[in-house]
């Protein structure tokens, strides 16, 4: 057998070890757990839409919104009457709902299925989890208690932070989630870049800072999906992904607290940063539920050198 693999065999910390070793608190660990397992069955729900790459474009059109949805109802009905959530928001749905009893210590917000558009070309895809400590209509830096997000791509892979870190896990034939990186931590700077947007929506401030870093010779890489674009800026150990705000819309697409809130901070446990261009991601106030918000996340240099343009304007 390859080295790889009988390392990968010999030596594996599971997901609910890693986490009672980091000494998460036990209610967390088992919500964590229970989100990880979660990914299995969005998985399972994503294969049986039976994509055919002959594009049944209406049955794709039923099956996208459908995928969507049925990775809500999964999240939502695991994760009701789990005795650790109270309140689920989802960007599938308009309003926080009451899943507990009422005195469960977690809340919880959702992007079930990230990269939807993705399915019908076989691209990876993600799912993007918030757990929050109180009322998430507040800022992140307050509210987060930990983060989780699942790439559904050739590997299922599971990446956590709980204020201890960013550690992956990949998901192994036998079903369990296994250590592939702990401590991830993101260089001072990077040399891939991930740009959201169309050129021509750009504002000059920020054409000015990607034209910077094309200089600097910087490799794209943009699938289109959130949570694969930023896993490889996580992976890769630095770069930047950047959606930012548009001449026609300035608070750019993504959403603050399904999208953007949980990954400013896995990226900020793995040394990285997350900014709208002016403030950190975790610092900006919450004022609505499906609230978006420019997004330059990644590594230090990256982000703090697209801060300096977009002052100069
Ligand atoms: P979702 O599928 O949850 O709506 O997210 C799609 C988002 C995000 O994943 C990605 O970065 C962005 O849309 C891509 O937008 P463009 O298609 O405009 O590039
Ligand atoms: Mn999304
Ligand atoms: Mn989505």
């Amino acid at each position: 057998m390859g080295e790889g693999i009988s390392d990968y065999t010999k030596f594996t910390v599971d997901l609910r070890r890693h986490m009672w070793k980091a000494s998460v608190e036990m209610d967390l660990r088992r919500l964590i757990w229970q989100i990880a397992v979660m990914g299995k069955y969005i998985s399972a729900k994503i294969h049986e839409s039976h994509r055919k790459l002959a594009g049944f474009k209406n049955i794709y059109g039923e099956e996208q919104l459908t995928l969507d949805r049925s990775a809500d109802e999964i999240l939502k009905n695991q994760l009701e009457y789990s005795g650790f959530v109270r309140e689920y928001a989802s960007e599938e749905r308009d309003a926080v709902i009451q899943i507990g009893k009422g005195d469960e210590k977690y809340f919880i917000t959702a992007d079930p299925l990230d990269g939807s558009s993705l399915v019908d070309t076989n691209l990876s895809i993600g799912t993007i989890i918030g757990i929050h400590k109180e009322s998430i209509l507040a800022e992140g830096k307050k509210t987060l208690a930990a983060a989780v997000y699942i790439t559904y791509g050739p590997l299922i892979t599971m990446v956590y932070s709980a204020g201890k870190g960013t550690h992956e896990f990949v998901l192994n034939r036998e079903g369990e989630y296994v250590l592939s990186e702990e401590n991830i931590t993101l260089k001072e700077r990077g040399d891939i870049y991930s740009l959201g947007g169309l050129r021509k929506e750009w504002t000059p401030a920020h054409l000015k800072y990607i034209e910077f870093l094309e200089k600097e010779g910087y490799k794209l890489r943009y699938s289109g999906g959130f949570v694969p674009d930023i896993n490889q800026v996580l992976i890769k150990r630095g770069g930047i992904f950047t959606y930012p705000a548009l001449k026609k819309s300035p608070n750019g697409k993504l959403r603050l607290l399904f999208e953007l809130q949980p990954m400013a901070f896995i990226i900020e446990q793995a040394g990285g940063m997350a900014t709208n261009g002016k403030q950190d991601i975790l610092s900006i106030k919450v004022t609505e539920l499906n609230q978006r918000c420019p997004i330059y996340i990644g590594s230090r240099f990256e982000v703090e050198k697209a801060n300096e343009f977009l002052a100069n304007g």
